[in-house]
């Protein structure tokens, strides 16, 4: 379903031209306006009575020649609200930091790069893209001569598509949601005889990616490029839920394209993100800023257009999401903690703590970043503080997620109660903890990182997207990795079943379903979350496997995927042990089931670009430790013991 209803008129999205004095919305329907001096010139805010979508921009790409300065953004920062002409900031002088957003690098104790962004304005500078239809226009052009270009570069998939492969691309392309015109993502899924599509109809961050992937190795990189530089401005979107804003840099878990009327019979499209304060549950997003920095990098590496993220304003989102993922807390672990629900499975399962679904984004989104931050005096201790987490993080990974055979049996003879900093049960788990199903699963060969790491409980499911993420972005050692794919071969009918594939395993049943899901419906065991099986994950597995030098078994698990996927209209989930039955409540049209299917198909054809998507294990990570540690008490560094767990 496309968002954009009014197709025989030109609906209104220009903002207008900014860097003049100032510059007022035209039949504002009952506006109001906030007013602030400043020793040199004056800053009205408008709100307009619709939703707002307040946001300063960052001209400077655009409009550098005319434009004063500010100090870090270079240029006029201009205030405007969702796609409409508004109104904007007069020409600003330097002390608009002194009210404004602004940033400010700053090392504290340890050795932590800050960025403060003031109350003040609660805005933040940011590029767009169309800012003015008469400004904008020759940019744009300039923009789809450079895309266009990029396209032609592109490797192209040479084989000629099956009929399911053409079937699939007709219904992506349908998902495609505009936004003034240009690309900017895909819905979530597009069923026309769904008369109840709750979010469905809106653009997912998390969605979107094998979407992305799809377009990418096609060849098309507009649509990617729109969608990054649309949710960075919605990245500063002024939040609230109930009152409280949740930390600046949050990119949201979808949004939807609005298409407002006006007066005059003249409608605007307005971009609505959901952060969560709609979303059933209220769930966070965590994972959604991880994401789009994932996304980032691979757009890069997929086009050669290395410029977007060389953007001042790319730069500063980077670094947002990096300080609100990097921030203090009373965190006694280097993994990220969250609440229940803020990742692919959102909703309440039992995944609260340091799940690791959201610790393998995480480590591959500091990963990425590390390769795209711009290196200067300004982002040194960003850097150095993204390097010790990485180290910090794949040793604790490693370390204690892991289990094995071997490592089970560990377990098993575990002693508790353990005071010291030389324990062995550190997490103090009781060999109680031990399911019986874990016993009797767990192969001869392989191992798995395990789904949860809490004081005194480990979450022993296997989570499918964390332990292929791990492989992915190598999180996991060489030797775990290998590990993973060789349980998955094993336990194939338990994983990959009649459909590729199990989101986790096994479900909850009984008390556990009661006492863990809430007696959530929708969670019923072997159904939906509580595992049920999803095609999407598909690419993410080919993905993994082709690292891992297995294309044999992601062959294997497309193969089967295609015989069924189109006949059943391309459900969002199945359901039952195996995977035999469309999900009881599952999507039809799911867009990501699609995309998953293609970028599946078109990695495994493609071993040069894949491999430009995964990363491979960074040995300079395991050198130099800043830590604190002295010589003495080097074992305890966890740069040389992630180090030492590599040659085994
Ligand atoms: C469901 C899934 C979530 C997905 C959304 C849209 O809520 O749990 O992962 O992003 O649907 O498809």
């Amino acid at each position: 379903m496309k968002s954009m209803i009014f197709t025989n008129m030109k609906p209104y999205c220009r903002i207008l031209s900014p860097c003049k004095n100032t510059y007022f919305f035209p039949r504002s329907p009952t506006p109001s306006y906030s007013h602030t001096n400043f020793s040199n010139s004056q800053i009205y805010i408008y709100s307009p009575p619709i939703l707002g979508f307040r946001t300063i921009f960052n001209q400077s790409h655009k409009f550098n020649s005319t434009c004063s300065q500010s100090r870090i953004f270079s240029n006029t920062w201009c205030c405007t609200f969702s796609k409409r002409p508004q109104y904007v900031v007069a020409g600003v002088p330097s002390n608009i930091k002194n009210f404004s957003t602004f940033f400010e690098t700053h090392v504290s104790d340890k050795n932590f790069e800050r960025i403060y962004v003031q109350g003040g304005l609660n805005l933040k500078p940011l590029a767009v893209e169309k800012i003015d239809l008469d400004e904008g226009v020759a940019k744009d052009q300039e923009d789809r001569i450079k895309v266009e270009n990029l396209e032609n570069e592109s490797v192209k998939v040479g084989k000629e598509e099956s009929e399911v492969e053409k079937e699939a691309w007709r219904l992506l392309r349908n998902a495609v949601v505009t936004y003034c015109g240009s690309p900017v993502g895909t819905v979530a899924a597009s069923d026309p005889n769904d008369k109840l599509p709750l979010n469905y109809d809106q653009v997912f961050i998390r969605d979107f990616v094998p979407s992305a992937f799809a377009f990418l190795l096609k060849g098309e990189g507009e649509i990617v490029r729109n969608f990054l530089l649309h949710t960075l401005q919605l990245q500063s979107w002024e939040k609230t839920v109930d009152c409280y804003s949740p930390g600046q840099g949050l990119m949201p878990a979808s949004f939807k394209v609005r298409t407002v009327a006006l007066d005059d019979d003249k409608f605007e499209e307005v971009l609505d993100p959901d952060f969560g304060e709609s979303a059933i549950g209220r769930v966070a997003p965590v994972d959604s800023g991880l994401w789009w920095i994932i996304l980032l990098r691979a757009y890069g590496k997929l086009t050669g257009d290395y410029a977007l993220q060389e953007r001042v304003d790319v730069q500063t989102g980077i670094k947002l999401i990096l300080n609100l993922c990097l921030s203090d807390g009373f965190d006694m672990f280097p993994s990220l903690l969250v609440t229940d629900g803020s990742c692919m499975i959102d909703r309440r399962m039992g995944i609260h703590g340091h799940p690791l679904e959201i610790q393998a984004l995480f480590y591959s989104a500091l990963r990425c970043s590390r390769e795209m931050l711009a290196l200067d005096d300004g982002s040194k201790n960003l850097v150095r503080a993204v390097n010790n987490r990485l180290s910090a993080l794949s040793f604790h990974i490693r370390e204690y997620y892991w289990v094995d055979l071997k490592k089970i049996n560990e377990i098993y003879r575990y002693k508790t109660e353990e005071y010291s900093t030389e324990a062995t049960n550190k997490f103090n788990i009781y060999p109680e903890q031990i399911s019986g199903w874990l016993m009797h699963w767990i192969p001869e060969e392989g191992g798995y990182l395990i789904g949860n790491l809490q004081p005194a409980h480990m979450d022993f499911r296997f989570f499918t997207l964390g332990n292929l993420w791990s492989i992915v972005s190598s999180l996991g050692t060489p030797k775990q990795n290998e590990g993973i794919l060789n349980l998955i071969e094993a336990k194939w009918d338990d994983l990959i079943g009649q459909m590729p594939l199990k989101i986790c395993y096994p479900a909850l049943e009984s008390e556990e379903w009661r006492i863990i899901t809430g007696s959530d419906p929708k969670n019923t065991p072997w159904s939906y979350h509580n595992g049920g099986s999803w095609p999407t994950l598909l690419w993410q597995f080919t993905l993994a496997c082709m690292k891992m030098g297995r294309n044999d078994l992601a062959k294997k698990a497309i193969d089967s995927a295609e015989k069924r996927l189109h006949v059943d209209r391309w459900p969002e989930y199945y359901d039952t042990r195996n995977g035999k039955f469309i999900g009881k409540q599952a999507r039809l049209y799911q867009t990501w089931s699609i995309a998953g299917f293609l970028t599946s198909k078109m990695l495994l054809e493609n071993q040069e670009m894949a491999s430009l998507l995964f990363l491979e294990e960074d040995s300079d990570l395991l050198e130099n430790c800043v830590c604190a540690l002295s010589n003495s008490s080097r074992k305890k560094c966890s740069r040389r013991l992630a180090k030492s767990q590599i040659l085994v």
